[in-house]
């Protein structure tokens, strides 16, 4: 590639797909870098391949993040928290890789399935595809700073809202509730549809940040209960909580949007978000992030999803990188997945048509998955289509 295509100015950014979407952004090109200050090394847009996003993401992210082969918890980011690694030996990381990649699936070609149709209805919305972009949030502290926070949502949100899915809008812990209203204020601007991730700050916080999502046209909310153990990292008059049975009543209660607990990682807190009125939940440990040592989602959800027994939304999430990590979350018991570290290396590599190249790529994976394992609609993966490890039952 000629050099003048690899080095980015901004006029040039804003000249591509993006462009229409920064220029009307409100909320984001103040907080955008002049020409001055500008990085030499710029994402790619327009026509591109897989390969150069990610080429072009390792050299924005580095040493957040090295875009290693595959993202299994055991490249140089280990212990990176803030950063992109995963708490202590980052072994709650890799246990989601090992676990998800120890599902197999079982090939099945003797059927009438043709072209598979991979769109879900996720609460209202119809999307594409059964994955949705996870919260994710600190682009100075965990991805490098190369990105602001106005670009990354419009990257995050804009793709994936080319690619018929939903970018999410993260909220930092030691944020202020304006940093929050801005990125939500960008969202809104470009009329795209998201779903936001909280922090499980203090009732009254919590709540009077639903009431901004709840005029933002997001589709979902979810909270992080497992950034509870995170209080270290809030700032002054900000903090989080573990909460009780009675307060998650309390915040389902207090808006009309769907919501996700998010963090749950045994069938007995399932069961208590089953019992708050939740929406659903995300079966998640953060990306191995939060608590050292956690076991695998891949090997959790399966229990998770037989205590819920279809009483509210199943999400998952962890080192989802393939369509065929969907399939294997969807039949061992979700209805929908989220996928984090990719996402943002996509938008990283290659703004919102990186993140649209990354989501696509997801589908297309996913449709040939289906085929081979006989599924027309997303409705029709089950366990049946899988061979689960014996520990994991
Ligand atoms: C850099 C980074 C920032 C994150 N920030 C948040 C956040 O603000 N809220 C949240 O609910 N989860 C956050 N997460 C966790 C993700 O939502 C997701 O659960 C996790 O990354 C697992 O997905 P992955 O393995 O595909 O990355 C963050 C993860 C990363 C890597």
């Amino acid at each position: 590639m000629e050099m003048s295509k690899v080095f980015f100015s901004r006029r040039n950014l804003l000249k591509g797909s993006v462009a229409a979407t920064l220029t009307t952004g409100v909320g984001g090109l103040s907080s955008v870098a002049t020409a001055a200050e500008e990085p030499k090394i710029r994402p790619l847009t327009g026509k591109m391949t897989y390969e150069e996003v990610r080429n072009r993401a390792r050299e924005m992210m580095m040493p957040r993040c090295y875009v290693c082969p595959e993202c299994n918890g055991r490249g140089p980011c280990v212990g990176q928290v803030p950063g992109f690694g995963g708490m202590g030996a980052s072994r709650g990381f890799q246990a989601n890789y090992d676990s998800l990649a120890a599902v197999q699936l079982n090939s099945r070609v003797i059927h009438g399935v043709h072209v598979p149709d991979t769109s879900i209805d996720f609460f209202g919305t119809r999307i594409s595809v059964p994955v949705v972009a996870a919260p994710t949030g600190g682009t100075t502290y965990n991805m490098g700073g190369k990105l602001t926070e106005a670009e990354f949502v419009t990257a995050i949100c804009g793709g994936c809202s080319k690619a018929g899915t939903l970018g999410a809008v993260a909220d930092g812990i030691g944020d202020p509730i304006d940093v929050f209203e801005k990125r939500l204020d960008t969202l809104k601007s470009l009329g795209f549809k998201a779903i936001v991730g909280l922090k499980p700050r203090l009732q009254k916080d919590i709540i009077e940040r639903m009431r901004l999502a709840e005029k933002a046209g997001v589709v979902a909310l979810t909270i992080d209960l497992d950034s509870a153990g995170r209080a270290a990292r809030a700032t002054k008059g900000q903090t989080v909580e573990p909460k009780t049975l009675e307060q998650l009543k309390e915040l389902v209660k207090a808006t009309h949007l769907p919501l996700l607990f998010k963090g749950i990682m045994t069938p007995d807190e399932a069961e208590l978000c089953v019992q708050s009125g939740a929406a659903g939940i995300v079966v998640s440990n953060h990306g191995g992030r939060t608590l050292a040592d956690t076991p695998g989602t891949a090997s959790v959800l399966p229990r998770i999803a037989d205590k819920v027994n279809g009483r509210c939304y199943i999400m998952v999430d962890g080192t989802l990188a393939r369509g065929t990590d969907i399939e294997k979350y969807l039949a061992l018991g979700a209805q929908c997945t989220l996928a984090g570290r990719h996402f943002v290396r996509a938008a990283h590599g290659g703004l919102a048509d990186g993140v649209a190249l990354f989501a696509n790529r997801l589908r297309n994976e996913l449709a040939v998955a289906m085929v081979l394992t006989g599924a027309q609609t997303i409705k029709d993966i089950n366990r049946t289509m899988i061979t689960i490890p014996q520990s994991s039952c």
